[in-house]
């Protein structure tokens, strides 16, 4: 699989919960599969879904600001409500809502007219279809998806309905969403409720390609997909190839009024610091109001996010993974020409920074977003043996707010000592 050499440098992208559930502010989709709310509760939603201060001209500049490259609308969540004009199911915002109209071709233009690449978020399966509930998996690896919206009960299996879910709702929302918006990204969720064969993945994957051939597929769709999404925590082993964490801001995906513990600018750059040290994407989801206005919280977060990124830009773009865990106490980035490396510390260093079991000469140190020039020398080592010693590196006068980056301008492209110190 060759993956879209776009989506490995952008580096950031952000990922929009948006849908019925922001009216009453509840969990979206989750709340009545889960049983929180009736069903009819959650559907009466659809009367408050206004989006009548929808901008996305105005979503399209802030996720700039963000500094991120990509952003994903949820076209279609669990719940199975559409926010495009389907042809498919009669569930959609165009044709069950005050809001009656399409909303992602409105996104998609917004966003690529500030050269942003489109991401559509859509689920597999759909708690709303009556032909859903029609086969179950060969084993059920998730007890709690035996549920009434997702399986029928054993013995009550009807696959001719399954071939028309299929057919009729899964393929043919997949393939007008292909031909009417051209996204970069189909990010899939909700495979979890059947197994791979069941949802025909392979020939799902071959079929988007057929149609467009640079669409970028991500991970879930159960072995078929480009790259890893692991969710919500930043992996501790570096995944191998592309990946992408999604993230949120507040604790929930939707717009929730009683999300309120937003995480800082000071955590988000640390998170995102990790997540692109190791090679990922970070994902970074917002949930906007039913109205389509992004809360400011996380409008601020967005905006400190970018700060940061423009700050340290030489460290986030034209740059890949960094050093393995051993040499420097915090995330790293090398350049592309892998001539230059930069450390991400986290904590104004007060007296030295230190790197070790680097083989190259140091030419210059400095600091990302001030220029200042820092003063460093190499202590230790055993020379003869072919043990480098330890860059000490003096601390800077001026540290960032949020993660002050030290670029290392080295004598040729990066050798590092990986030994036991024995020579
Ligand atoms: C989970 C949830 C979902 C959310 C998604 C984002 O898979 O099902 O509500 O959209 O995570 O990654």
């Amino acid at each position: 699989m060759t993956m879209q050499p776009w989506f490995t440098e952008a580096k950031l992208g952000i990922l929009v919960h948006w849908g019925i559930y922001a009216v009453d502010g509840v969990a979206e989709s989750w709340s009545f599969f889960g049983g929180d709310l009736t069903r009819d509760a959650y559907m009466r939603q659809l009367d408050g879904f206004t989006a009548s201060g929808y901008r996305p001209d105005d979503w399209a500049l802030l996720f700039r600001r963000a500094e991120a490259k990509y952003a994903v609308l949820t076209a279609k969540h669990h719940d199975g409500v559409a926010l495009w004009d389907t042809r498919r199911t009669d569930l959609s915002t165009a044709a069950s809502t005050p809001a009656g109209r399409d909303l992602v071709g409105p996104f998609a233009d917004a966003m690529r007219r500030q050269g942003l690449h489109v991401g559509l978020y859509f689920s597999h399966c759909d708690w709303s279809h009556p032909d859903y509930p029609s086969i179950r998996p060969s084993s059920l690896h998730r007890p709690w998806v035996d549920n009434r919206y997702a399986m029928p009960a054993p013995g009550d299996e009807d696959p001719a309905r399954w071939e028309r879910y299929l057919e009729q709702v899964h393929r043919g929302q997949i393939h007008e969403l292909l031909h009417a918006y051209r996204p970069d990204l189909l990010w899939f969720d909700g495979a979890w409720e059947r197994d791979e064969r069941q949802w025909r993945m392979k020939e799902l994957r071959e079929e988007i390609l057929r149609l467009r051939p640079d669409t970028v597929l991500n991970g879930r769709m159960l072995g078929y997909g480009d790259y890893a999404t692991p969710e919500l925590g930043v992996p501790i082993v570096r995944p191998e190839g592309p990946w992408e964490l999604c993230y949120t801001i507040g604790d929930a995906w939707g717009y929730q009024p009683g999300d309120a513990h937003h995480k800082s600018v000071r955590e988000l750059v640390r998170v995102f610091a990790e997540t692109i040290g190791h090679g990922g994407n970070l994902l970074l989801n917002t949930g906007p109001m039913e109205d389509g206005t992004i809360p400011p919280e996380h409008a601020d977060r967005l905006a400190g996010l970018g700060g940061w990124i423009r700050r340290n830009r030489d460290a986030v773009h034209g740059t890949m993974a960094g050093l393995p865990y051993g040499h420097h106490y915090g995330p790293s980035l090398i350049s592309e020409d892998r001539r230059t490396l930069f450390l991400v510390c986290f904590d104004a260093p007060r007296f030295f920074t230190e790197l070790r079991g680097l083989r190259n000469a140091v030419l210059s140190v400095s600091v990302l977003g001030t220029g200042e020039e820092l003063g460093h020398r190499v202590v230790g080592g055993f020379p003869s043996r072919g043990v480098p010693g330890v860059v000490r590196i003096n601390a800077p006068v001026l540290c960032d707010p949020y993660a002050t980056v030290i670029a290392l301008e080295l004598d040729g492209e990066i050798e590092l000592y990986r030994g036991s110190g024995e020579g």
